[in-house]
């Protein structure tokens, strides 16, 4: 059943025990506030080391890395696009960041896994939008991907959950 394998989390996605939590990063992958701030505080300096090796990240991109102090074996790092009202493409590149970060996933046999609501905070995206997006790409991949167990959507605020809640409304 599909449904159960998606859930609504208020938490801090640094403390979640899953196979790896989602960043929501900038090109530069040298970290930020927000959830990447919060990401590499919990990490420690050996987050950062490994993301100076990899050259950035373009948006709507994903790339993966250990996750070092975290209860995550892995942190997959992706870059959402900044709001700027609709016609840039923002939607296509948002769905890119799901699907790119479920094909990591996939690729290391990752099985559970917690986002934070991509690009919703300093990057400006709806939330509503962004909720139905995430939930929309998920159901795709879980259809196809039977490996992928749990995913997890962490909600820092309350705003964000009932987001969330509705797009996993049946
Ligand atoms: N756990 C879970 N969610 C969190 C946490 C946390 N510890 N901290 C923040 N969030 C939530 C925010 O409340 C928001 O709903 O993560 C969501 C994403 O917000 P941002 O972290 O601002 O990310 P984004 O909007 O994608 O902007 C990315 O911000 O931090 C910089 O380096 C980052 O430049 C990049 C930009």
């Amino acid at each position: 059943m599909l449904a159960q394998r998606m859930a609504v989390a208020t938490d801090d996605i640094t403390t979640l025990p899953v196979d790896a939590i989602v960043n929501a990063a900038n090109e530069t992958l040298l970290g930020g506030g927000g959830v990447d701030g919060a990401i590499h505080r919990a990490a420690g300096p050996e987050l950062l080391a490994e993301c100076r090796t990899l050259g950035g990240c373009p948006t709507g991109e994903a790339k993966i890395t250990a996750g070092y102090r975290l209860p995550a074996r892995y942190v997959i790092h992706t870059v959402g696009p900044v709001w700027s009202g609709g016609g840039a493409g923002e939607p296509a590149l948002l769905a890119r960041c799901y699907r790119r970060v479920f094909a990591l996933a996939v690729a290391n046999d990752i099985s559970t896994l917690a986002f934070p609501a991509i690009s919703c905070g300093v990057y400006g995206y709806p939330l509503g939008s962004a909720a139905r997006i995430a939930v929309a790409e998920t159901r795709i991949v879980l259809t196809a991907q039977s490996s992928i167990e749990q995913v997890l959507f962490v909600c820092f605020d309350p705003a964000v959950r009932s987001a969330y809640e509705e797009a996993l409304a049946p």
